[in-house]
């Protein structure tokens, strides 16, 4: 099914109202999921839509609640998210660390108890939209076992750091190889194996099965050097916010416990460092610089980060966003027993 972002944005947001998510959040949630659709990251769109529901109508997601300023100390911000909308939350503190930024040159602000707030960088860009280098990180379910273990200890603790002005680079990755969000997306695509190097069985036996990867564990970005980027996002989300951390952490396909992550967001402002016309000067320069290397045998051309997403958004604004058929099953179930009319191609 192949649809326009907006007629997919008022479907995602009927359904959330449905489940008495305050009109203001139901928007923000749609345009997060849709906009990682239409940047190409579809693991982070639509599809998680129908666990959401399922979070909220067990409990686990509160949408009702909005989160409090638990101290504020300078440039330094923490938040108790009281266990609502991750979305909601993300936007608070996206928000303080922004205003704090302004007064301080740079913020951070740090939330506890919060819910899966989607991309990590519709957060960095959000704060990077306001003029400033924004970074968000978040700890996510234990699903990564650490190096040389066979046990999960780690999220997959995704990094985004976005730059303000015009597009040059924005980075948003997992700190495993890949999101366990692409295994799902490969699965309900209909993809019988994955790429080598993805996940591993229960056992920490390496695998390229889909099933088998989804009941067994993702691997660490680079081995050893995933595990420590791992355990740099829990420290700077979950140890310093006082939040759950590690197996503490229920998750967003987790029915048995909330999801109680952390997420950090900082703000940095480039004016205080040298004038942001020359910042965005010397970006464009290092980009040019690093997609000035001979392309390796087998490529057309070196890309930085950012450049993907920005292909595939252009894309899919002009010709719509395909969904997998797993994906579209999901909405249209979900759809169902919450009585929102599902749009059809010709809406
Ligand atoms: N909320 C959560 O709990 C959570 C947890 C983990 C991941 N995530 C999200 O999952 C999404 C996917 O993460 P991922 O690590 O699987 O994505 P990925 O493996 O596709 O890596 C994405 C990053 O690599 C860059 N990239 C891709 N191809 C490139 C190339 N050829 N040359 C240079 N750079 C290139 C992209 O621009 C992007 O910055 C992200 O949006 C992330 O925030 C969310």
């Amino acid at each position: 099914m192949t649809l326009s972002a907006e007629v997919l944005t008022a479907f995602a947001r009927q359904i959330l109202e449905r489940m008495q998510v305050p009109p203001e959040t139901a928007e923000l949630v749609a345009v997060s999921l849709v906009e990682a659709n239409l940047r190409g990251v579809d693991s982070h769109g639509l599809q998680l839509l129908p666990y959401y529901v399922e979070q909220i109508r067990i409990g686990n997601i509160r949408p009702a609640f909005h989160g409090q300023v638990l101290s504020e100390n300078g440039a330094c911000l923490l938040f108790d998210g009281e266990r609502g909308v991750g979305q909601a939350v993300a936007a608070a503190c996206c928000d303080h660390a922004i205003r704090l930024c302004a007064e301080h040159g740079m913020a951070m602000a740090v939330a506890r108890e919060s819910n899966h707030f989607g991309a990590a960088a519709f957060w960095s860009q959000r704060v990077a939209a306001a003029g400033y280098i924004g970074v968000a990180l978040c700890n996510a379910s234990a699903l990564v076992a650490p190096w040389q273990g066979k046990q999960a200890r780690f999220g997959t603790n995704p990094i985004s750091m976005a730059l303000p002005g015009p597009k040059t680079w924005l980075l948003d990755m997992a700190t495993t190889t890949v999101a366990m969000n692409k295994v799902i997306n490969a699965s309900l695509s209909g993809r019988a194996e994955i790429p080598a190097g993805w996940a591993m069985d229960a056992e920490g036996t390496p695998t390229t099965d889909t099933a088998t990867a989804i009941k067994g564990l993702l691997m660490p970005l680079g081995g050893y050097k995933g595990s420590g980027l791992a355990m740099m996002v829990e420290i700077l989300c979950a140890v310093l916010s006082g939040g759950a951390m590690s197996t503490e952490l229920g998750g967003v396909y987790n029915t048995t416990k909330p999801m109680r992550t952390s997420q950090t967001f900082l703000a940095i402002d480039v004016n205080r460092f040298l004038p942001r016309e020359s910042f965005v000067e010397r970006m464009e320069w290092l980009v040019a610089a690093v997609k000035s290397a001979a392309p390796a045998i087998g490529f057309g051309e070196v890309l930085v980060a950012g450049e993907p997403e920005w292909r595939a958004e252009e894309e899919r604004r002009r010709n719509g966003i395909p969904l997998s058929a797993g994906a579209w099953k999901g909405l249209v179930e979900v759809a169902g027993t919450l009585g929102v009319p599902v749009p059809t191609a010709s809406s």
